[in-house]
């Protein structure tokens, strides 16, 4: 069933993989405060009476994310810098972007959990006409609500995102937490070829019905960092951001105890994850809160545990020889509500939203496959089990739509009859059942949803989220008020999953 290309780049991708491992040591050195922050990108921010401007231009660039002898990468970048510049502004502000298009093709932006009007919410087709080359479109909504969110494109994302294009986007509370240092992490995932260059083949049939593209290189803030240094007695609020296409991170902090204080840029009773490890899907943000409590010299690993057997470490702390303060803080640590209204449960429609499709593979069962972690063997034997939903392949290899579906439809394009009508203002319960093999993280535009049950039990947080993450054959709860009107996307985050027909539409009236 596989051109035999595919074979041959992902033989290759095996390779440099242990040239770019985070497992192996890496190249490039990103240390104490030359650690980059985003924030350094020049987004023309301008401070007007109560509408904060931004200029940011989707064009091509080069990043030097593998760094030491190895070449720079040609990417495509919101003004020339993976990610792209950090959108900041405070709650309740406007914001106005100028977004130009200097790709050779149609872009849009979408900002990802901000709870935009539908003319805003940069889907092509959908929402808007997509930005022609060379044009510019300027987005204008205000950001009800505090948090960490993000943009990126929405159209043809897999490679549009996988090539680069994403930034952070951070709404401050009106009244802050006490911190010592807010941090932004971008974790991103790239599949490069050995001459640290972008592997071309975006859209092949392997990752479309499997678990998505996912890369060989991991990098933070567009760099492969070695470390990142802290103080003995600091709290930082570090902000991660999952902008991968499809790889999911399972980040365990040693040594420390992580506290996570909002999910996808919602609040949540401040808690520490199961097993201390904070879980992000593709496009899902956490806050964490981390009190450094080791000693000045002192090293501890950040890894990522997600997959098993493919542990990594992704960067150590470091503590510098002057300490911060003898003793953490013990300030509040809860975060002001946001604005979202409260389903009533006891009134809710409940609706029934099933996951279909992809490769059944009992022997992959839902577990780690692609990228540059792909051994041969699972490549002989990873085709077995049949295609569900009828996906059909091009002579070249590529796949086409109809590997996956939501209620028996797979979604060709953003622009489609809804799937599911709700009542403005109404609430609702989702009930999303994945009958699939594999993750996927479910995202809803223009609303955020509690979870409130998983496999028939009551979440203990209900925590808010814009996406949500399904286990293999997991079924999840999801409740909101639908108040904001308009054809709303909710699709699978793995883009190559959401190219592929794991989408749908829902139109709020
Ligand atoms: Cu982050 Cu439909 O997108
Ligand atoms: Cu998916």
């Amino acid at each position: 069933m596989l051109a035999p290309h595919v074979i041959e780049i992902d033989e290759d991708l095996n390779m440099n993989y242990k040239h770019f491992s985070p497992l192996s040591r890496r190249a490039f050195l990103g240390t104490g405060a030359g650690f980059a922050l985003t924030a350094s990108a020049p987004a023309w921010p301008a401070r007007g009476s109560d509408i904060r401007e931004f200029r940011i231009v989707a064009g091509h660039g080069r990043a030097r994310l593998v760094g030491g002898r190895h070449p720079e990468t040609a990417v495509w970048a919101y003004n020339g810098t993976v990610p792209g510049p950090e959108i900041r502004a405070r709650q309740g502000e406007r914001l106005r972007v100028a977004v130009e298009n200097r790709l050779d093709e149609e872009t849009t932006v979408h900002w990802h959990g901000v709870r935009v009007p539908n003319a805003m919410d940069g889907v092509p087709h959908l929402t808007q006409k997509p930005i022609a080359p060379g044009e510019t479109f300027v987005y204008e909504f205000d950001v009800p609500d505090a948090g960490t969110y993000w943009y990126h494109p929405h159209q043809r994302g897999s490679e549009q995102v996988g090539r680069g294009l994403s930034g952070p986007l951070i709404v401050e509370e009106r009244t802050a937490i006490q911190v010592d240092r807010d941090i932004v992490w971008v974790l991103d995932d790239w599949r490069l070829l050995e001459d640290a260059q972008i592997s071309p083949d975006f859209g092949n049939m392997m990752d479309a019905s499997h678990n998505g593209r996912v890369g060989n290189t991991v990098t933070v803030n567009g760099r492969i960092p070695e470390t990142f240094a802290v103080r003995s007695g600091e709290r930082i609020r570090l902000r991660l951001i999952n902008t991968a296409n499809a790889r999911i991170f399972g980040l365990e902090f040693a040594g420390h105890r992580p506290l996570v204080v909002a999910y996808d840029g919602q609040p949540v009773e401040s808690h520490e994850p199961k097993g201390g490890r904070v879980v992000l899907g593709p496009a899902m943000r956490a806050d964490v809160l981390l009190d450094m409590t080791g000693k000045p010299g002192d090293r501890f690993g950040v890894t990522d545990t997600f997959y098993d057997g493919l542990a990594y470490r992704l960067l150590d702390f470091v503590y510098e020889q002057e300490p911060l303060r003898q003793r953490p803080l013990d300030t509040p640590v809860a975060l002001a509500a946001n604005t979202m209204p409260e389903p009533n449960l006891k009134a809710a429609e409940r609706h029934e939203v099933t996951f279909g499709g992809g490769m059944m593979g009992g022997m992959m069962g839902g577990g780690m496959m692609g990228g540059g972690m792909m051994g041969g063997g699972m490549m002989g034997g990873g085709m077995m089990g049949g295609m569900m939903g009828g996906g059909r392949i091009d002579p070249r290899g590529m796949m086409h739509n109809g590997i996956w579906t939501i209620n028996g439809v797979s979604a060709t394009g953003h622009v489609h009859d809804p799937f599911l009508n709700l009542k403005l203002g109404g609430s609702s319960v989702l009930v999303l059942h994945n009958n699939t093999a594999w993750h996927h993280p479910i995202h809803l535009h223009g609303h955020s949803f509690r979870v409130i049950g998983r496999n028939g039990n009551p979440t203990r947080y209900r925590e808010w989220q814009d996406t949500v993450l399904l286990a293999p054959r997991e079924r999840a709860e999801i409740a909101f008020v639908a108040d904001n009107p308009g054809d709303w996307m909710f699709h699978c985050h793995i883009l190559e999953h959401q190219a592929a027909g794991m989408m749908g539409v829902i139109r709020v009236i």
